[in-house]
């Protein structure tokens, strides 16, 4: 076994961010736009493809707010296709997503069909040639016409190849999701924060495909730090998890099942059987209109720009500054004045 690097390897909460000389006068004077290779969000937020987390009410929503969806896969294609011309239907637009292995072409030929623009390969692994072979297809198939988000990667070698192979936008993280247990069934991952760096050393903000910070992201703090970073915008799975918008039912008045798409039970609901499980099934509090959520998101990410002394998310890339923090600054950083 040999190390990856010497580096020491960074978490979101190992690090803060370094408030600097600002002229910023309001919160509300910033911009928090950011273009995705080509596709422009006015706020960098992108609901992940997961079952108990983005149907059409969501999607419609975060399209709403700014943002995107990316409608889950684990459905007949015609149903998602379905699914995406409600969205359309409601004036919104949405992300699709396939696999990258069997029919994923066949997949893709329907939701184009029926409108798509926007296609994730939804894989585990985009550090594999089926992931990396995907990508190339489809943009061999379809040239320019739609974009194409691939992932999940977590280093710079695997972001490289699939910017070669045609990728619009790339997530990375692998293993830092809230429902994951990849890490622990795999021991593979790295800290998704690093993994920006990383593909940052290499590739500079607005150069090659953008990237999506996916995983382990779990308020507006951590979000800020990967769009420091220089992720150009995030993936939020158990931050919308719970919300009206998210499919499920409300179990007792106060919670919503939430559950990572490699658990044992979405992958019996979604595709009737089951192989290799690399996620938890669990319930989160009841967190009424997901606009609440990415308010809160927007307003916390505005507050950190206003805190670096930058007023759009190019610039917070390449001026903020961080530190490592110890376990005691980490201490310090959370609410410590209540009664224990
Ligand atoms: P958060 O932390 O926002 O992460 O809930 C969302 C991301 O988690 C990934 N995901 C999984 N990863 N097993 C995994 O290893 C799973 O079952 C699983 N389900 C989702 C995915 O990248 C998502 O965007």
């Amino acid at each position: 076994m040999r190390e990856y690097r010497v580096h020491e390897l960074l978490a979101f909460d190992d690090i803060l961010l370094v408030p600097q000389h600002s002229s910023i006068t309001s919160r509300k004077n910033v911009d928090l736009s950011s273009d995705i290779g080509g596709i422009l969000l006015n706020t960098p937020i992108i609901a992940a493809p997961m079952d108990t987390v983005c149907e059409t009410a969501m999607a419609v929503k975060m399209s709403q707010l700014g943002g995107l969806g990316v409608l889950h896969r684990y459905m007949p294609i015609e149903n998602q296709a379905r699914m995406l011309q409600d969205v359309f239907m409601l004036g919104s637009t949405a992300f699709v997503s396939i696999g990258a292995t069997g029919s994923f072409l066949d997949d893709a030929m329907v939701l184009v069909k029926a409108g798509a623009t926007a296609i994730l390969v939804d894989t585990a692994n985009g550090h594999s040639d089926y992931a990396i072979n995907a990508v190339k297809v489809l943009r061999k198939e379809f040239g320019r016409d739609i974009h194409i988000m691939s992932g999940n990667i977590a280093t710079a070698d695997g972001f490289a190849r699939l910017a070669e192979a045609g990728t619009d936008s790339v997530r990375v993280g692998i293993g830092g999701g809230s429902v994951c247990t990849t890490r622990v069934v795999s021991g593979h991952g790295v800290p998704t924060l690093s993994s920006i760096l990383d593909i940052r050393s290499i590739f500079p903000y607005g150069d090659g495909p953008a990237i999506v910070a996916d995983g382990g992201i779990r308020n507006s703090g951590d979000a800020a730090k990967a769009l420091a970073a220089g992720a150009n915008a995030v993936m939020l799975g158990g931050a919308l998890a719970g919300t009206d918008e998210a499919p499920g039912e409300l179990i007792n008045g106060n919670s919503k099942v939430f559950r990572g798409m490699a658990s044992r039970e979405a992958q019996k609901d979604g595709r009737g059987y089951v192989s290799g499980v690399e996620g938890i099934a669990t319930t989160v509090p009841y967190k009424g209109p997901v606009e609440h959520i990415i308010s809160d998101f927007r307003a916390g990410i505005s507050s950190a720009l206003s805190y670096t002394g930058v007023d759009n998310l190019r610039d917070f890339a390449y001026n903020s500054l961080y530190i490592k923090i110890t376990n005691s600054g980490l201490a310090e950083s959370k609410p410590h004045g209540k009664a224990k």
